[in-house]
Formats: structure tokens, C-alpha cells, sequence
């Protein structure tokens, strides 16, 4: 029987986990996913189960596997949903308490506590990340204090889900983690890449309740039997997701700008191994390897493509995006119709949470075509101000200037919401044919420490192809994006 080397890959996500199965050219042979549910106890509450998720993984591999049973998994490689935080007993392996999801805001009065003992700045400067309950310093801290009485503090294991589940998959052996998923606790300091004891002070967090942080392309153990996994198969990288979708990308190579378009938008970038900062950005750790760190610039848009169903209903399209999208581009350029998606408040790079949507520069002659143009501009001009921000930081710090904005996600599948982008930034979008992009940046880094890519070509040659989007001088869109500030600026005056 022929016997095909791959590489497991295991992309837990918030609402599915998935296994992809890399071959060693780089190709993607099988793959299977599982959902997982979400929880919401109270307002503003977000938990998982620690079971569940362990469940949906496994569940996925035996699916991924079954389908191909010649293949020999030759090592694994994590990608995970970043910042949600779990505890569990080290004696039993069992979670404590549910998972607190990223989206979880329960540790909002323990933040605002610290930020009136004037902290934030501080807290910042060694974490690159604002005080927020997003990041999981603080959801420990609500676990840690909400532990039964006669728990024992020494068994008690604290961690995001990339070290949850190197834990289960090793038997309750490996306790790690690696740098780009301990950059998003707001507990590791990002110049050294360890834990910070100022930090854990501040946090009230025992170290070594902690995974040790190693680099995200590294042994960090073999599995033990795990459903149809056998035992033995060395684990070789862990890294958050959208950082490992920023790799497949090919973001190792300078001036290179990675977009998401989702629900919200993560826009990332790697600096190089230069620690930058910019204002509205988190400064975090993008991967670490044997060649070093490379740190990151992200910015977070907290409404983008999910504008578009919502406008899509306004206007009575049933809610589809397809059609949005024929009236949008049937709409002239010369309307002033502005529509700003601040309905749960702005992300970046202006943070600012309590100010609501407005639908701004009215007249007689609006139609409804205007109104579908201004939500996809509404998209495409957020991710322009987070981008002008990079281009900035790049300049300030002699970084090779922005060469390609690297697009995936649901809505880049719209060519003319892809075509917009390119015009309004004035570099070519390069969309990803490649769906599974986290799972694929995780396998490549697995890859590198199998010595399968060993460089950075190598790893060029089989990272995410993509589509090409040249663009095209559009003058008028510097007015509409004029126009798109003027009215960011009355929507945040509201506040005032
Ligand atoms: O920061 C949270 C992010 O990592 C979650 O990713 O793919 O589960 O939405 P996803």
C-alpha cells in the first residue's frame, strides 16, 4: 500500500473546529470541521466548554483522517482562536469553570479598576495592548477569583486554547504555549517575549500557573492517543489564528498588509523583527521561530461585511448581499451619501466604544443605489484609515513601504468590493485562493520545524496563491473618503 506523508493541521476557531490535512508540497488533501457552540449566560457574557471544544477537535481529526487512510501524519501544527481563557485542574484535567470567550466582557470592572488606578499606559508600554476584557490577563484574574474554596491552588492550570489543547493532545504532559498567542494575554512582556512579573502583579496572576512560552515553530511534545490519532506524532508549532492566516499569506515578506473581511476586520502586518508601536494599533507578537521574533501592527474594525446583510434588510433586498452589491455598483460617485458603522461603537484606530452608526450626507437625490455604495465604501474606507496608519508607522520607521494588501475572508469573495479596495489604497489587493488560511499558516510553521520549508522561499512556494486586483487611478474617491472623515468626525462628536 502507498503511504502519503502530511501534515495534521487543527484550527480551533470560535464556532467550528477544523482538520486539514497538508500534503508536504503544500497542498491541502482533506479537510473537516466540526461546530462548537457558544454560550451567553448573562449580557455580555460569552463562554465555551473546555469539553466541547476538545470533543469538536477530536471529532474533526477521526472525520479528516477517515477520508484519507493512507495518509501518515508525519506532525501537527495548532492554529486557535486567541485571547479566550481557561482554567482546569492539572490532577484530573477537567476545566474549573467554562472557557471566558474572547467576546466574553465579564472582567470589564476589574479593567476599569485598573485604568482608575491610572494603569493603562503602563500596562501598555510593556504589553503593546490597551487595558480591555478582549485580552485574557484579566478573565484569568475573574477565574482565578471565582475557584472554589477547597480547590488547590497547586493544581490549577491556567491557559488560552492552543495550551488547552497541547495539554489534552499530549495526555496532560506539555504545559506551553507560544509567543504570538501569550502577546494577546496582556501578560507577556513583548520586548522579552516571557511572562512579566509587573505584569502578572498588576493582574494578581501566579507564574507558574502559566504555560512556558516557547517559539511558535518548535517541539512542543508528541500526542498520546487522541481518538483515531496515535500516539507518538511530534506537535511542531502553535500560533493564534489570524497571525497564522497572515503567514499563509505569505506576510513573512515585508510591505505586506493581511485584511480580513468578516464580521468585523482584523488588519495585520508584520514588521519585521522591529518592536513598533502606532497610535490606535496593538503592537503584538506575529510568530517566533528559530530565526527570531517578528513582531506585528493590528488594528481591529469592529463592523465591517456584517454592514452589508444588515443594509441589504434596510432596503428591502431580503437581506442579499448579491443584490447589495448589483445596486452599489450601479450607484454614480458624485452622491454624498456617507454611512459610518459605529453601531457597537469604533475600533481602530479611533477606539471609541460609546457612539452610534450614522447615515450621514442626505439629499432629495438619494437613491437606494447610494446608500448600498456608501456600506461598501464604509468597509473599504475603514480598512483605508488602519492601512494609512501602517503606511505611516512604516515610513516613520524606514520599513519597506506597502506593496499588496493580502485579502480573505467571507466578503473578498465580491471582485468589485476587491476592486474598490485596490482603487481607494492605490496598491494591488492579492485575494487568497486558499480558504483555510489558519490552518495553512499553522501547517507551514509545523513544516519549518520539520525542516520541510526550511527558508523563506520555500515557504513562498507553497504559501495561499491568490488572485490580483490591480488598481486603477479613481480620483473622485479621495473626495468620498474626505467626505467618509467629515462625517466620522460628526458621528464621533455625538459623544460630546
Ligand atoms: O481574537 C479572536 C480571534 O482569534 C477569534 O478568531 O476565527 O475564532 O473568529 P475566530
Amino acid at each position: 500500500m502507498m503511504t502519503t506523508s502530511a501534515i495534521l493541521a487543527i484550527d480551533q476557531g470560535t464556532t467550528n473546529s477544523k482538520a486539514v490535512l497538508v500534503d508536504l508540497s503544500g497542498n491541502i488533501i482533506a479537510r473537516a470541521h466540526m461546530p462548537v457552540p457558544c454560550y451567553y449566560p448573562q449580557p455580555g457574557w460569552v463562554e465555551q466548554s473546555g469539553e466541547e471544544i476538545v470533543r469538536s477537535v477530536m471529532g474533526a481529526i477521526d472525520k479528516c483522517l477517515a477520508s484519507q487512510p493512507d495518509v501518515v501524519v508525519a506532525a501537527i501544527g495548532i492554529s486557535s482562536q486567541r485571547e479566550s481563557a481557561i482554567a482546569w485542574d492539572s490532577d484530573t484535567g477537567k476545566p474549573l469553570a467554562p472557557c471566558a470567550s474572547w467576546q466574553c466582557r465579564r472582567s470589564q470592572p476589574f479593567c476599569d479598576e485598573l485604568k482608575r488606578l491610572g494603569l493603562n499606559a503602563r500596562v501598555q508600554e510593556l504589553s503593546g495592548l490597551p487595558i480591555d476584557p478582549l485580552f485574557s490577563g484579566s478573565k484569568f484574574r475573574w477565574l482565578l477569583d471565582s475557584l472554589e474554596t477547597g480547590q488547590s491552588r497547586g493544581n490549577v492550570r491556567l491557559g488560552n486554547i492552543d495550551s488547552w489543547l497541547l495539554w489534552n493532545l499530549t495526555g496532560g504532559v506539555a504545559h506551553l504555549t507560544d509567543t504570538s498567542n501569550a502577546s494577546r494575554t496582556q501578560l507577556c512582556d513583548i520586548s522579552t517575549g516571557q511572562w512579566s512579573p509587573e505584569l502578572l502583579d498588576i493582574f494578581g496572576i501566579p507564574h507558574d500557573m502559566l504555560p512556558t512560552i516557547r517559539p511558535s515553530s518548535y517541539a512542543f511534545g508528541t500526542t498520546s492517543q487522541f481518538g483515531s490519532l496515535k500516539a507518538g506524532i511530534p506537535i511542531l508549532s502553535m500560533i493564534g489564528d489570524s497571525h497564522a492566516a497572515l503567514f499563509a499569506q505569505g506576510g513573512f515578506r515585508p510591505g505586506i498588509v493581511k485584511a480580513t473581511y468578516g464580521t468585523g476586520s482584523s488588519v495585520m502586518t508584520a514588521t519585521e523583527n522591529r518592536l513598533i508601536r502606532a497610535e490606535g494599533l496593538a503592537t503584538t507578537v506575529a510568530w517566533e521561530t528559530a530565526e527570531g521574533r517578528t513582531y506585528a501592527l493590528e488594528g481591529n474594525i469592529t463592523v465591517s461585511a456584517a454592514v452589508l446583510p444588515w443594509v441589504a434588510k434596510l432596503l428591502g433586498l431580503d437581506g442579499s448581499v448579491e443584490r447589495l452589491a448589483e445596486l452599489a455598483e450601479s450607484a454614480g460617485t458624485e452622491g454624498s451619501e456617507v454611512l459610518v458603522p459605529a453601531m457597537v461603537g469604533l475600533g481602530a484606530p479611533r477606539w471609541v466604544g460609546d457612539v452610534r452608526g450614522l447615515l450621514d450626507g442626505l439629499t432629495f437625490n438619494t437613491a437606494r443605489e447610494d446608500v448600498a455604495r456608501a456600506a461598501f465604501e464604509s468597509i473599504t474606507f475603514q480598512i483605508k484609515d488602519v492601512v494609512d496608519v501602517v503606511r505611516a508607522a512604516f515610513e516613520r520607521h524606514g520599513l519597506t513601504p506597502l506593496s499588496a494588501l493580502k485579502a480573505d475572508g467571507g466578503a473578498s469573495a465580491n471582485g468589485w468590493l476587491m476592486q474598490l479596495q485596490a482603487d481607494t489604497l492605490r496598491v494591488p489587493v492579492q485575494r487568497a485562493k486558499q480558504a483555510e488560511l489558519s490552518a495553512l499558516g499553522a501547517a507551514l510553521l509545523a513544516g519549518k520545524a520539520l525542516g520541510t520549508w526550511p527558508t523563506p522561499e520555500a515557504l513562498a512556494s507553497v504559501a495561499s496563491d491568490f488572485d490580483t486586483f490591480e488598481y486603477v487611478a479613481a480620483t473622485e474617491l479621495e473626495a468620498r473618503h474626505a467626505n467618509w472623515l467629515s462625517s466620522v468626525e460628526r458621528t464621533l462628536s455625538h459623544l460630546k
